[in-house]
């Protein structure tokens, strides 16, 4: 809002990108099923955190509704990471099953990349295993890492030009700013950026992120993207957050809509198309295990 209540810039919402999305992933599941195939998406869930359990609950009753079966495994909180490998080995050799997803966090006694690094990954609807990342860098067809490719169908669905253009990420985690910077720079029609990538390694960032066309914010410092780091008219995503029990504090402070020229809402912004592409990347799975992509 600026000082005489009003804000400036244009909103870039993500539950219309998401409902596309899911609106496609619903009308290819049809079409599988029609062919004599039932999209499955495992759900593995460790322990027996609250959240956890409401976030599971919440991506089987969207599966459910989109005509997935969600076979699911509760492991308590005192599984070993054997004890979670053979959940996720017996869902690997299970041909039925064409995604798997483990809700994160895990129990802080277990590893979760090593168990990810345990998952076929044409299974991994989160798109961020070691082989996926290396798909994503040398352009190869795979799961994409959800919340990059959530991005920039985000950028494509609101008609944000991106190629050609000057995009800065603040991050460069494994997550989002990394893989994103990745995605962002390939040779396709709604990537093809001019992709700098900024951290804690170049303190004097804001001299990039001002003069951004597209700013990505992927840090998870609360309000660490202030209006004077914005380039005025630009685009800004906000991408990165930080919960405080169920607050949810962003990377981008709400004044900076008073600068830009379009950005995310502070609350259903990237959010919703991180969601829509973990089910776009379990029903491309299933069509590829079944030949029917
Ligand atoms: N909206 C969604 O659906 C969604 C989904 C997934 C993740 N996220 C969010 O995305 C964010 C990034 O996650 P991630 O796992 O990719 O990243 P991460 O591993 O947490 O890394 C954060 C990055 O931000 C940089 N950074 C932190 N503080 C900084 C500062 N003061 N100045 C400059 N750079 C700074 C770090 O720099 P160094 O590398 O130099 O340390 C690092 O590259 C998190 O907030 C996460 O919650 C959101």
């Amino acid at each position: 809002m600026s000082s005489s209540g009003t804000t400036t810039a244009r909103l870039l919402p993500g539950a219309p990108v998401a409902e596309q999305v899911l609106a496609e992933v619903a009308g290819s599941v049809v079409a599988l099923r029609a062919a004599g195939v039932t999209p499955a998406l495992a759900t593995v869930l460790v322990g027996d955190d609250d959240a956890s359990a409401g976030y599971i609950r919440i991506k089987q009753r969207q599966a459910a509704e989109l005509g997935f079966v969600s076979p699911h495994v509760h492991l308590s909180a005192s599984a070993s990471q054997a004890d979670l490998h053979a959940v996720l080995a017996d869902f690997n050799a299970d041909k039925a099953v064409h995604g798997v997803l483990v809700q994160y966090p895990i129990p802080g006694h277990l590893d979760y990349d090593r168990a990810l690094a345990e998952l076929d990954p044409d299974k991994d609807v989160d798109g961020m295993h070691p082989v996926n990342m290396g798909r994503l860098a040398l352009g190869l067809p795979g799961p994409l890492p959800c919340t990059p490719a959530g991005i920039e169908a985000l950028l494509a669905f609101h008609g944000v030009p991106v190629a050609g253009r000057e995009v800065v990420i603040l991050g460069r985690g494994a997550t989002l700013g990394r893989p994103l910077a990745m995605l962002l720079a390939q040779k396709r029609p709604t990537a093809n950026a001019a992709v700098t990538v900024v951290h804690t390694g170049v303190p004097d960032w804001p001299r990039y992120t001002r003069r951004a066309e597209i700013l990505v914010a992927a840090a998870g410092v609360p309000g660490i993207i202030q209006p004077e780091h914005v380039r005025p008219g630009g685009v800004v995503v906000g991408g990165g957050v930080r919960y405080e029990g169920r607050r949810l504090l962003p990377d981008v402070d709400e004044s900076c809509a008073e600068v830009a020229g379009a950005i995310t809402p502070r609350v259903g912004g990237v959010g919703p198309t991180t969601v829509a592409m973990l089910f776009r990347n379990a029903v491309r799975a299933a069509q590829r295990a079944s030949g029917l992509g």
